[in-house]
């Protein structure tokens, strides 16, 4: 017989008795809620990430730098810049995370070659001090990383095959894997993901979201036909990376992606027919053509074994991901001027 059942059998001592179940209802819940800290939560896979940790009920601490965070209920949110590591140490060891996620970076291939310093800090050097704290404080540790590490000539790509980047980015975020692998085999996550599909905070960062921006600003984009990705959306990586917090048994080095390999034209003309947009909007051509090929790897597909076959959480089909796609506020008027069907996206409204 519990204590607490005890105490319940004396009348006089009832109000002890509530105050006993609720401090233990307040443990019990205490010990459920994991106590998770995001680096990179204004971006857009780290505030998709968020938002599945709070709506499954983690304790989420969150820290941007430009921007702010937006996603309602975190426990926390701070702006930081971690160009300067000093600054990691006294909220990580003040608020003992259970998992540390990084989805910081400087993750645009173009931004990393102009402030190639600033990117290895953010891309290298935070990743593996991160790393380190993890260790520390006995936190799991979940890094993003990209299919940008492979060079594209021999698809599809499983974790164990050799990388060989081609741009700066890529070579950057293979340094960063290594980093974190050599300083703690155990407790820690690299995930590899493709290109993402989604809704960034700023309707500025997604494919769809450029794509549509290019358009209404007058430009007919080139979109290459011989360029192929298997493109995922944030909101289901974010699903896996909610589920690894929970997996402590794997680690290590793994594959995510989407279902589905297709070009990038493929991609851009699914898109328009999701808006119900004409489709001469883009023009399809050939990345030969075009300076700067060298980097860009040809065919990125992947292979989602062993991860695939482990989580519960399903790769998701390009269908899924062009459900999810949201036409940024600022072009609404725009698409509803050019659009065949407005029907084939509502307007979110949000009531605060
Ligand atoms: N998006 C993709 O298609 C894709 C594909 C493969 C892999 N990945 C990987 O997935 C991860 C997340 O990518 P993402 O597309 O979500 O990135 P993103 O939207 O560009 O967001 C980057 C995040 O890093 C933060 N950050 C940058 N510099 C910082 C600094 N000095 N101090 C503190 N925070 C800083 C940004 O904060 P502020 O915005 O507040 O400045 C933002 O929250 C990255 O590791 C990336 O390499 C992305």
């Amino acid at each position: 017989m519990s204590p607490c059942y005890l105490k319940a059998s004396q009348d006089s001592k009832l109000h002890e008795v509530c105050f006993i179940w609720h401090c233990l209802k307040r443990e019990t819940n205490h010990a459920v809620a994991m106590k998770v800290a995001v680096f990179g939560a204004s971006g857009m896979v780290g505030s998709a990430f968020c938002q599945a940790a709070v709506h499954r009920g983690f304790v989420t601490d969150g820290f941007s730098h430009r921007h702010p965070i937006k996603v309602k209920g975190m426990a926390s949110v701070s702006q930081v810049d971690l160009r300067d590591l000093n600054v990691l140490e006294r909220p990580l060891l003040d608020g003992w995370p259970q998992v540390i996620v990084n989805a910081a970076a400087i993750s645009e291939p173009d931004r990393v070659k102009e402030d190639a310093a600033i990117s290895r800090v953010i891309n290298i050097d935070l990743p593996h001090r991160l790393a380190e704290i993890s260790n520390h404080v006995g936190a799991r540790f979940l890094h993003l990383s990209t299919d940008l590490v492979f060079d594209g000539s021999a698809p599809p790509y499983r974790s164990t095959d050799r990388p060989n980047p081609l741009s700066l980015y890529g070579k950057q975020k293979l340094e960063a894997e290594e980093a974190i692998l050599n300083c703690c085999p155990e407790n820690v996550v690299v995930l590899r993901i493709t290109i993402v599909n989604g809704n960034s905070p700023s309707g500025r960062r997604s494919v769809h979201e450029k794509l549509l921006r290019a358009i209404a600003k007058g430009r007919r984009p080139t979109l290459f036909s011989d360029e192929f990705r298997q493109p995922c959306s944030c909101a289901n990586v974010a699903d896996a990376l909610v589920e690894l917090c929970q997996r402590p048994n794997l680690n290590g080095l793994f594959h995510w992606g989407g279902v589905e390999r297709l070009s990038r034209f493929e991609l851009g003309r699914s898109i328009l027919q999701r808006f119900a947009l004409p489709e001469k909007f883009v023009e399809s051509g050939s990345r030969r053509a075009f300076p700067g090929e060298d980097e860009r790897p040809a065919d990125l597909a992947f292979n989602l074994d062993p991860l695939e076959g482990k989580l519960n959480t399903r790769p998701s089909t390009l269908a899924e991901q062009l459900e999810e796609m949201s036409i940024p506020d600022d072009l609404y008027d725009w698409f509803k001027e050019h659009t065949a069907d407005t029907s084939c996206f509502l307007r979110k409204f949000s009531i605060n």
